[in-house]
């Protein structure tokens, strides 16, 4: 037995939201990866048989549940329990913008608010809820956040708010469940260069712009997050709970004075 024992995850099961692409499949790898079985979630079926190719490329099963997270997480764990007998560990990754406008928080509509909320915040509380009913003593939740949830965020501010609000629940639902063995942690990316980064900020013309308002010089890669989430739920990490874990080039530390402009990256 060495330490990196730890890191490995045999034999348990995981549940990650938003796996089609981007974080979320990175994230489904490392599990897998590390021994772990992997339900899969996204509304694109085509996207998540290529995350389910990948999890078995590296001998693990994976289970492809594809509908909209939102009023959903009850039906996953459900058939989770049903396919595999047990949730280990359960990964709330979905979130992000459809909002394609950019707005001033004064002037955003009370249903785009709504519907960031929905998206972003109580669609991983009622993951939350599913996962931990469902969990014995070892489990491990991690709520994917943001860096905007750390600060203003002009122009993302229902995004920012609902983020800022998730990594509030984490810390609480990490206290309710620490009796029972059961962690919660919150993990936030800075700029990763993902499918959602691509559509929404429309970031090739930005990249370099980008790139000069991170310390360590470059962008995220998913993996940089998945990493993290792997730590976080695995042995390695059993003291942790509650914790807000930011992974962003040094980004949100920057002490130089950074304007956003309408349309930026912020
Ligand atoms: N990329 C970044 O720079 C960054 C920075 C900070 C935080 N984050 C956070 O990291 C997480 C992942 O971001 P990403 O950049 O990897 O996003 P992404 O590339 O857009 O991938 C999102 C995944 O979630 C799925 N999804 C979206 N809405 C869904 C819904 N309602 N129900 C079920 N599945 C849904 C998408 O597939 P379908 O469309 O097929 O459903 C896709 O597989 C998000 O919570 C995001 O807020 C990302």
């Amino acid at each position: 037995m060495t330490i990196l024992d730890l890191f490995r995850l045999d034999d348990r099961v995981a549940v990650v939201t938003g796996s089609g692409q981007g974080i979320g499949r990175a994230i489904a790898w490392a599990l897998a990866d590390a021994g772990a079985d992997v339900v899969l979630n996204a509304r694109r079926l085509t996207d998540l048989e290529v995350t389910a190719a990948g999890v078995q490329d590296r001998s693990r099963r994976a289970l492809i549940m594809e509908g909209d997270i939102r009023d959903f997480s009850e039906q996953l764990a459900e058939r989770t329990l049903a396919e595999f007998g047990r949730i280990d560990i359960w990964v709330n990754n979905v979130g992000g913008s459809d909002d394609k406008n950019v707005h001033r928080l004064d002037d955003t509509p009370d249903e785009i608010f709504r519907s960031q909320l929905e998206l972003n915040l109580t669609s991983a509380f009622q993951g939350c809820k599913a996962a931990a009913k469902r969990m014995a003593e070892g489990g491990a939740i991690v709520n994917i956040t943001s860096g905007a949830g750390t600060r203003g965020s002009p122009f993302t501010g229902p995004y920012a708010a609902a983020k800022a609000a998730l990594i509030n629940m984490t810390q609480t639902l990490a206290l309710e469940l620490a009796d029972r063995g059961i962690r919660a942690n919150a993990v936030s990316p800075g700029p990763v260069i993902t499918e959602a980064y691509r559509e929404i900020l429309g970031i090739e013309d930005k990249l370099e712009e980008l790139i000069a308002t991170i310390p360590l010089g470059r962008a995220g890669t998913p993996d940089d997050v998945a990493a993290m989430v792997l730590f976080l739920c695995s042995p390695a990490s059993s003291w942790i709970t509650g914790e807000h874990h930011l992974v962003a080039g040094g980004r949100t530390h920057r002490s130089y004075q950074y304007r956003p402009k309408e349309g930026g990256v912020g």
